[in-house]
């Protein structure tokens, strides 16, 4: 009888174990530090970020409670696969379709011409638009081409045609961060085919490039075959609800490929981007037919986040068009006024042209630097150290003017004869 109890007893142990052995841990995300700590930080980071590009007035809560409501956590959210041809809706493909029709058109292209993706970044924009131009211009000529990009622009560029193993000139630029047009002239090779990456919207001083002089140079010069990709990746989010539309106007402009920024100017809360080219270029890809796919894998990418389209879409349905347009606009009245506060009180500051939102100035003391999370940088035609603002839709007027006091305050302190 012993023996037998005995036995029971180890069955029962033995049943237990995988039970005991992995048992969850306790887990209650109120009490754990790190996500604590997380929280906190999401609220507090909105009071004086002005450095940076991205839109602190995220407005998602709502998208958020429709993703709970509707217990859509138990999806597998990638759109893998190519959203312009949605032949088998899984993921948000129809979305990503949606959200493609909505914008193609601000960027100039024909819903119908145009191929588009919601990207991971600006930095994967701009890779689908160096990596399509290459393969464009050696499909039409049979020519590695050489890229040319100025020195100002994102380190992106340079690092993706590094990846690319492409030729690489930079192009000097003028001091507002543009790229000179006869420093191109000079670099322009007339015997190889040009991918030129158009910067609209240097990261430091909000340079646009001139397309049009770089355009009658191309023209003047007549290499074999030219890609024209444009790296919009804060300037392309605002631009199109702006009066300087047709700066990102495809059908104007004549570029070849757009790549914009998601978490940028729209309030995205995560890193994603847009990207446009025609059905031209595609035609000119390697289209990797992929069996097990279904279809036709053009982009670099097999998976890609599918909450992003669906956020985007939901920005589209609730900010909208008027919203975006009063965002743009708000953000080039507030940079202008930035500007106009730092000239009044003698704070040496400079704005590369109307349609920047990014106000660069001499650098201020590291405190200031600190408290307002400013970006520096650092050029001798301005006499060295510099800081920027980049006026977001977030940038309130109220931060701009505690910004003046404080830079005000360092000036007075300045002229105080030494103790
Ligand atoms: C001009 C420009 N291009 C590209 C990028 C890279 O964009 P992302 O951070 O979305 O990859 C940036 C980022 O600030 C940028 O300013």
């Amino acid at each position: 009888m012993k023996t037998r109890m005995i036995l029971i007893g180890l069955v029962i142990l033995i049943a237990a174990f995988p039970v005991i052995g992995m048992a969850e841990p306790a887990f209650d995300p109120d009490t754990d530090l790190l996500l604590q700590d997380m929280a906190a930080r999401s609220h507090s980071t909105h009071d004086n970020s002005l450095g940076y590009p991205g839109n602190e007035d995220i407005r998602l809560d709502g998208f958020y409670d429709w993703y709970l409501k509707n217990e859509v956590g138990h999806a597998m959210m990638n759109n893998a696969g190519d959203p312009n041809d949605v032949t088998e809706d899984h993921g948000a493909m129809r979305i990503e379709n949606e959200v493609i029709r909505f914008f193609a058109p601000l960027y100039g292209f024909d819903p119908d011409g145009v191929w588009g993706l919601v990207t991971m970044s600006g930095t994967d924009g701009n890779n689908h638009g160096i990596y399509f131009g290459r393969h464009c211009l050696v499909a039409e000529t049979g020519i590695e081409p050489i890229l040319y990009v100025s020195t100002e622009a994102h380190y992106s560029n340079m690092r993706l045609a590094e990846l690319q193993q492409l030729e690489t000139r930079l192009v000097e630029t003028d001091e507002m961060g543009r790229m000179k047009p006869e420093a191109f002239r000079a670099a322009l090779d007339p015997d190889r085919p040009a991918l030129i990456v158009y910067s609209m919207g240097t990261t430091f001083k909000g340079a646009i490039d001139d397309q049009q002089a770089i355009n009658a140079i191309i023209d003047e010069v007549s290499p074999p075959a030219v890609y024209r990709h444009v790296d919009a990746a804060l300037f392309g989010g605002y631009l199109p609800f702006s009066q300087y539309r047709g700066l990102v106007d495809q059908s104007t402009c004549n570029f070849d490929s757009i790549a914009v920024s998601g978490h940028k100017f729209f309030g995205m809360d995560e890193p994603c981007g847009l990207f446009f080219t025609s059905r031209e270029v595609l035609e000119k890809q390697n289209p990797y037919q992929i069996t097990y796919l279904n279809g036709s894998m053009p982009m670099i990418n097999c998976s890609r986040s599918a909450l992003n389209p669906l956020k985007f879409y939901w920005l589209i349905k609730t900010v909208g068009m008027e919203g975006f347009s009063e965002m743009a606009n708000g953000m080039l009245e507030n940079a202008a006024y930035l500007k106009k506060q730092l000239d009044e009180i003698g704070w040496p500051a400079w704005v590369s042209s109307e349609m920047s939102n990014t106000v660069f100035f001499a650098k201020p003391s590291d405190e200031i630097m600190e408290k307002y999370t400013l970006a520096p940088d650092y050029d001798d035609r301005f006499g060295g150290d510099l800081a920027h603002v980049v006026v977001m839709a977030s940038v309130t007027r109220v931060q701009i003017d505690s910004l003046i006091e404080d830079l005000e305050a360092e000036l007075a302190e300045a002229e105080l004869p030494a103790a």
